[in-house]
């Protein structure tokens, strides 16, 4: 699906949709998928009184188990729960109507806010193939509440929350750094062309009030660097961007540097 906001990306990412060929990195279905999944994509806190009707709700169940097989985290899909969303924080920070939320759970851990930001950001885009909208959600919610609706084992963190549903709206694109001010490299157009698809990608990612605070750096031929250079929230951004970076950059053309 295609957003109505291609806005000032509106070439770039008509260019990358050209580049991908099929059989280049196999599937060019999705491949179309998630770039149009990256560039629709767009906050969006309010939303309409719609369920999530029973076939959708299967995939994106499907989608959060395979996210927690592979990850080791405990992500729930809560639905039909507007207590969350109910707080003077929410309504302050404009959310209506919000009944269905991703919660980001985990083992206690040093890298548990990066997995959660780049599982997290997965389930974002792939409600994004499905038609639905989202938010991530770190303050603006009523987390005590929330907390003792998941009712969390002992050892267990809520690293954040992802609201999903049926938007009012496919919400505006954020205003966003140049590449420049995220990779350091002199001259950007020099560099591969599936690292620029990268740092495009990681430009479109959503980041805790929009302070895009990382950087990515090319190290030898084929390893990245990504690191987050202050600010709130910084290892769900850190793992957030990582996740867009891969989509753009292909997962088959680097490796992640230390
Ligand atoms: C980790 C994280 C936490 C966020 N927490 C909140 C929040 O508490 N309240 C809110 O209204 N938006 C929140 N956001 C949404 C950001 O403000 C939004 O992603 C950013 O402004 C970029 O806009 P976009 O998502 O439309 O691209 C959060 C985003 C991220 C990535």
């Amino acid at each position: 699906m295609i957003g109505p906001n291609f806005g000032i990306r509106e070439s770039f990412f008509a260019r990358c949709q050209s580049d991908a060929a099929p059989g280049k990195n196999g599937n060019k279905e999705s491949e179309m998928e998630i770039w149009d999944a990256m560039a629709a994509r767009h906050s969006v806190r309010a939303y309409l009184d719609k369920p999530i009707g029973a076939p959708v709700l299967q995939k994106l169940q499907d989608e959060v188990a395979e996210c927690n097989r592979e990850s080791g985290l405990k992500i729930r899909l809560v639905c039909d729960d507007s207590q969350a969303f109910s707080s003077f924080l929410a309504h302050y920070g404009k959310f209506s109507c919000v009944k269905n939320y991703f919660a980001l759970i985990g083992e206690k851990s040093e890298n548990l806010a990066e997995k959660a930001g780049y599982y997290g950001e997965r389930l974002v885009l792939f409600a994004q193939t499905l038609g639905l909208n989202t938010c991530w959600v770190a303050l603006s919610y009523a987390r005590g509440r929330t907390l003792k609706k998941l009712d969390l084992g002992k050892d267990e963190k809520l690293a954040c929350v992802i609201a999903v549903g049926y938007g009012e709206t496919q919400g505006v694109p954020h205003k966003s750094k140049q590449v420049r001010q995220v990779c350091p490299a002199k001259n950007f157009e020099a560099l591969p062309a599936w690292f620029q698809r990268g740092v495009h990608a990681a430009l479109l990612a959503p980041t805790a009030v929009n302070q895009q605070k990382f950087k990515f750096e090319l190290v030898g031929e084929r390893k990245v660097r990504a690191r987050q250079t202050g600010g709130f929230c910084r290892g769900l951004d850190l793992g957030i961007v990582k996740y867009h970076f891969e989509q753009g950059a292909g997962k088959e053309n680097f490796e992640w540097a230390e």
